[in-house]
């Protein structure tokens, strides 16, 4: 089972190696797939790899990425147990993601949602949160209202529950969210 969804995962990634959709691929060095156990319970969604994770090829490398281990210790989830992705899989080099872009990369995207079937996925900032209020149709108003909630939504396959989360990059910009981000981490599992 996990050897099966292991090979259907390296196969999209390797479609997402020789993926030319967008222009995106000219300026990156390496695409960042993912990683995790194919089989894991939860995924994190981010926006897409900075200068670091495109260095590395994973996910949350960067300093933004310490802050989320920070994150997932205070909520007692251990890194290697969740599978954490992005929205878009190469390099974004002024950390923004047009329309058109998340279009045609979130395919791959709905592919590992469906090979991984997690049964939580926790949404890392607006443009994350976006995307799964259009893929699970829950109404979504603003990070500023919603974060720290976790939704359960009824699928025809499963209950997925959805919780609503700061990027973790807002909180090393804005120091004041810091306290707030990690409040909400600490009460994550406690739904
Ligand atoms: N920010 C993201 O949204 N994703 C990463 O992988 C790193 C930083």
């Amino acid at each position: 089972m996990v050897k099966r969804l292991s090979l259907e995962l390296e196969q999209l990634k390797k479609n997402v190696e020789n993926c030319r959709k967008c222009p995106l691929w000219k300026s990156r060095s390496k695409p960042v797939f993912g990683e995790g156990p194919p089989n894991a319970r939860i995924m994190l969604i981010g926006l897409g790899p900075g200068y670091h994770e495109d260095k590395e090829g994973r996910p949350f490398v960067g300093s933004a990425g310490k802050f989320l281990n920070k994150l997932l210790e205070l909520s007692k989830i251990r890194r290697d147990e969740v599978y954490i992705t992005n929205i878009v899989k190469c390099y974004l080099p002024e950390n923004k993601a047009s329309d058109e872009v998340i279009r045609m990369c979130t395919p791959y995207l709905d592919k590992q949602i469906e090979i991984i079937d997690p049964e939580h996925i926790i949404g890392l900032g607006s443009i994350a949160v976006e995307y799964l209020s259009e893929k699970y149709g829950f109404q979504f108003t603003s990070i500023e209202k919603m974060h720290g909630a976790t939704l359960k939504i009824s699928t025809v396959s499963r209950e997925v529950k959805i919780t609503i989360m700061y990027h973790p990059a807002a909180g090393l910009r804005n120091p004041s969210l810091r306290r707030i981000i990690e409040e909400d981490w600490k009460r994550l599992l406690n739904y």
